[in-house]
């Protein structure tokens, strides 16, 4: 039987019955809903005008108030959530919110297709500043990221950054979190349900033992979690996606804890949640990837989980945790099974997972004494941009011996992979620039990159003998640079 999808809209229970499971949020709001302060620029997750804020409950009942791209996000999965757009920033009396006056103030909209978008973005700041009500101005980090995911042409950028800070020294607008929580509550669901409309299943597991029931059941339905990739194949391909089991509801695969020296992430844990956990461990080598990877809107909705599912060559994540040996945790109807990261990518879009299985967690070596460990991204822009190489190296060092040395690449293979040869010909012997080199000669062993519209073959080579020798120039015993001095060299080369 098909449940309704039942979400919180402009102060009551909004209900879909028949959209298509694939319809997007934003395909709902502005030709079923109407309501079209909302903006399609790109259709991929790119330009950040389709912005809108969801507000849901996390596995502790705590309300969290994300911006998201609505562009990409499927409606029904909205279900038990609650959706917030530019059109709720009008205050009862017809006033402006501070956002939108700071923005006219310092004359932040000009054409005003992106400025719906920058609104929600802000907004999400402004909320997420009641978190941490310590009086201090907004950061300019802070607010770079926080508009990280939209594209302007027309102002510039400054103007916008001004409001962000102007924003907040406008008398303050109060959002009752408390009432919003309330609202949610009634809206959660004890069990699963499944809506069907137009021949097509969207299975909404709320248990492990459900989902992997249903995976089961339905091995050939595409597994949903945060629609990052997936919303693509919509939107870009015209892909017909089938069934669909949505991850976002099941708890349990919501955690992050230490077990046996090792972090282990659930499969449905943010991105951003994700690096925030592993920031902690990894503050110096893993800040700047955090940053750099896509955007804040799309960190919120996307999963690590879903990184390592679809195991693109290009992915950020699998490198680092490659070189530091991480590992996925699968699991199916009789049980989990534990692989080394590495050995989940059999070739191109080939995993080693079965169709009645899918990815339950993964493991993050927590940091070992005597290892050293950074991880690169070389991309055309500082945000929202995909790699054109990603490096990682994770050294075990016993003075300036190489006990043990781990190498991985992204855009360097059709996987995410080791380089063996350059490997062999460290271990074991002293981290010094004659070894070095012949590490750096043996990389052309290893790879035969491609050329494509983000880098040539050539390009692709060199850079990555390059940040093996950077990685070196950082770690080498005298090394007369310090990480962040480096790590600045680098983001503006
Ligand atoms: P989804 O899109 O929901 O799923 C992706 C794939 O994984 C699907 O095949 C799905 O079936 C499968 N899957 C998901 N969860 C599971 C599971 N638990 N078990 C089995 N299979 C599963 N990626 C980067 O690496 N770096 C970037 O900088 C970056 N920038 C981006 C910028 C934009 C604008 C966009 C749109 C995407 C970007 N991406 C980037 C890609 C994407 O955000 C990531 O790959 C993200 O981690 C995917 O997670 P998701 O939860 O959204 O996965
Ligand atoms: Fe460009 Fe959604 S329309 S990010
Ligand atoms: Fe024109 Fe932003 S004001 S693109």
């Amino acid at each position: 039987m098909s449940e309704p999808i039942r979400f919180y809209f402009r102060g009551a229970v909004q209900e879909i019955h028949d959209a298509a499971p694939t319809r997007t949020v934003l395909q709902h709001l502005r030709e079923d809903l109407h309501c079209t302060g909302t903006k399609e620029g790109c259709a991929e997750g790119d330009c950040g005008a389709c912005t809108v804020v969801v507000g849901s409950l996390n596995a502790s009942g705590q309300l969290e108030m994300k911006a998201v791209n609505s562009c990409i996000q499927f409606a029904p999965t909205l279900d038990g959530k609650a959706l917030f757009t530019v059109e709720d920033m009008q205050q009862p009396d017809g006033a402006l919110h501070p956002v939108q006056q700071a923005m006219v103030e310092c004359h932040g909209s000009q054409c005003g297709f992106c400025t719906p978008g920058f609104v929600m973005s802000l907004w999400g700041m402004y909320l997420r500043r009641d978190d941490n009500p310590d009086g201090k101005p907004a950061q300019r980090k802070e607010i770079d990221d926080c508009l990280s995911g939209n594209l302007c042409r027309c102002t510039g950028y400054r103007p916008i950054i001004d409001a962000a800070h102007r924003m907040t020294e406008l008398p303050k607008v109060e959002f009752d979190r408390e009432e919003l929580t309330r609202q949610l509550q009634a809206l959660q669901r004890d069990a699963g349900a499944t809506y069907i409309a137009r021949g097509r299943s969207f299975h909404a597991p709320r248990t492990l033992d459900e989902l992997v029931a249903l995976r089961a059941a339905h091995p050939q339905a595409t597994l949903l979690a945060g629609s990052t990739d997936i919303g693509l194949w919509v939107t870009k391909q015209m892909r017909e996606l089938g069934d669909i089991i949505y991850l976002g509801h099941v708890t349990a695969l919501q955690s992050v804890q230490q077990k046996d020296g090792m972090l282990e992430i659930g499969a449905g844990v943010s991105l951003n949640n994700a690096y925030a956990a592993l920031w902690e461990l990894y503050p110096a080598q893993l800040g700047e990837m955090w940053q750099r990877f896509a955007s804040l809107p799309i960190r919120n909705a996307g999963t690590l989980g879903g990184n390592v599912a679809n195991g693109s060559p290009i992915g950020d994540s699998m490198p680092w945790m490659i070189a530091l040996g991480s590992e996925v945790v699968l699991q199916g109807p009789s049980g989990q099974r534990v692989l080394a990261l590495e050995a989940f990518y059999l070739d191109y879009q080939k995993k080693d997972m079965q169709a009645d299985e899918f990815v339950a967690a993964v493991r993050v070596p927590l940091p070992r004494a005597n290892v050293q460990f950074r991880t690169y991204k070389l991309a055309k822009r500082f945000d929202q941009d995909i790699s054109a190489v990603c490096a990682a190296f994770a050294f075990t060092l016993d003075g300036d011996k190489v006990v043990d040395a781990r190498i991985a690449f992204g855009g360097m293979a059709a996987t995410p992979r080791r380089a063996p040869r350059a490997e062999a010909a460290l271990t074991g012997l002293g981290w010094n620039e004659t070894n070095l080199r012949v590490a750096m000669d043996l990389l052309q062993q290893d790879f035969a990159p491609l050329s494509d519209m983000r880098a040539s073959s050539n390009y692709r080579m060199q850079t990555a003998q390059n940040l093996l020798r950077r990685f070196w120039l950082e770690t080498r015993a005298d090394a007369p640079l310090a990480a962040d001095a480096v790590n600045a060299f680098a983001c503006r080369a």
